[in-house]
């Protein structure tokens, strides 16, 4: 069954063909990110506009590199929630449109969804069951996953997500957007000891993360000190130390707590070199296996829809034929196709 997966929720257009015999054969991303910078976060409406502007051409370019023509897909993925809506009814309505013009079927995908199986596209494919953590720009999770649409929240944050502490913090130092690989770009030429940051909730019992208390903190410290290069590293440093300590030490509790010896790790947080090195390490002392996507499909793509809604095409799962968008929608209101 070969699939077109269509990404629209966020600020990113990812368009993808996957193929359940033979893999993923095609996958393309334009990033609005630099037109989003100028205003130091993303514009809903701006992106609405520019998904208009570049999805239908992405789409043409990426079955011409699947060497696919539209009457050789079996199915059409499309990302239905949660994300912007007005980003997200660009690939809704294009998508269901697209799959009835050439009647074939069409599902709608959980982003969240997406992001939690894209390490499968990878050669070495991780098996169910599995401990997940969900690192994104919108959410921070630990699920346990019995299987796909089988998923148990173990804990989430009570307030930011960590990806969005990594981008508000980038804002307050002036690092730019998306603040993630800017906080890690600067740590990196920062020095350890001169800040420390807390590691919130970290003190108590529970999965849960907070992640709002951290952003403040370096607030504080970025107020009380000139920001000269030297102050920026130190604060993107101690930050992006704290936030990584956190995440391991909720993930070290979650595999003690399941019994999982597999831990799966997704979102574009899970890019971080630091937070990869550091669970491959809480990995290895506990003999659980770390998996996690390459960078590229760690952070939002196509490929992930594509290959979401290809297993869930393949089980007989479709939409009807009124599209709808979620802007709204919990991962574990999901079940099994
Ligand atoms: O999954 P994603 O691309 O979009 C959402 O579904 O939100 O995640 C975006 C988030 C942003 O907050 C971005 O700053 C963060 O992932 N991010 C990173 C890195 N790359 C992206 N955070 C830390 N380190 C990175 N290298
Ligand atoms: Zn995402």
């Amino acid at each position: 069954m070969r699939v077109l997966g269509l990404e629209t929720s966020c600020d990113d257009t990812g368009v993808a063909v996957f193929d359940t015999e033979n893999g993923l054969l095609a996958h393309k991303l334009y990033s609005q990110s630099q037109m989003h910078a100028e205003y130091g976060g993303v514009v809903p409406e701006l992106a609405s506009r520019d998904h208009i502007r570049k999805l239908l051409p992405l789409v043409r370019e990426v079955l011409a590199d699947a060497g696919t023509a539209p009457g050789d897909l079996d199915g059409v993925a499309y990302t239905m929630g949660p994300g912007l809506a007005g980003a997200l009814l660009v690939g809704a309505s294009i998508g269901r449109s697209l799959a009835y013009a050439l009647g074939i079927p069409a599902v709608g995908v959980h982003h969240m969804e997406g992001h939690l199986l894209a390490p499968m596209l990878e050669h070495d494919a991780p098996a169910f069951p599995f401990l997940a953590l969900l690192v994104s720009g919108g959410h921070t999770l630990l699920t346990d996953v019995r299987a796909m649409g089988d998923y148990r929240l173990l804990g989430e944050s009570v307030d930011d997500a960590v990806g969005e502490a990594f981008d508000k913090t980038a804002k307050l130092l002036s690092l730019g957007y998306p603040g993630g690989p800017a906080i890690a770009a600067a740590a990196a030429h920062g020095t350890t000891g001169r800040f420390r940051f807390p590691r919130p909730m970290t003190d108590r019992p529970g999965l849960d993360f907070s992640f709002s208390g951290l952003k403040t903190a370096a607030l504080i410290a970025a107020q009380q000190h000139a920001l000269d290069a030297r102050t920026i590293g130190d604060i993107a440093h101690a930050f992006q130390e704290a936030a990584v300590d956190t995440l391991v030490i909720k993930c070290a509790r979650a595999l003690e707590q399941t019994g999982h010896t597999r831990l799966v790790i997704a979102g574009g947080v899970g890019a971080n070199t630091l937070l990869r090195t550091r669970l491959q390490e809480l990995g290895g002392r506990n003999n659980v296996r770390v998996y996690y996507p390459r960078p590229v499909f760690c952070t939002d793509n196509g490929a992930m829809i594509a290959y979401a809604g290809a297993l869930r095409l393949r089980a007989g799962q479709k939409e009807g034929l009124v599209f709808s968008a979620r802007a709204r929608w919990s991962l574990m209101d999901l079940t099994a196709p």
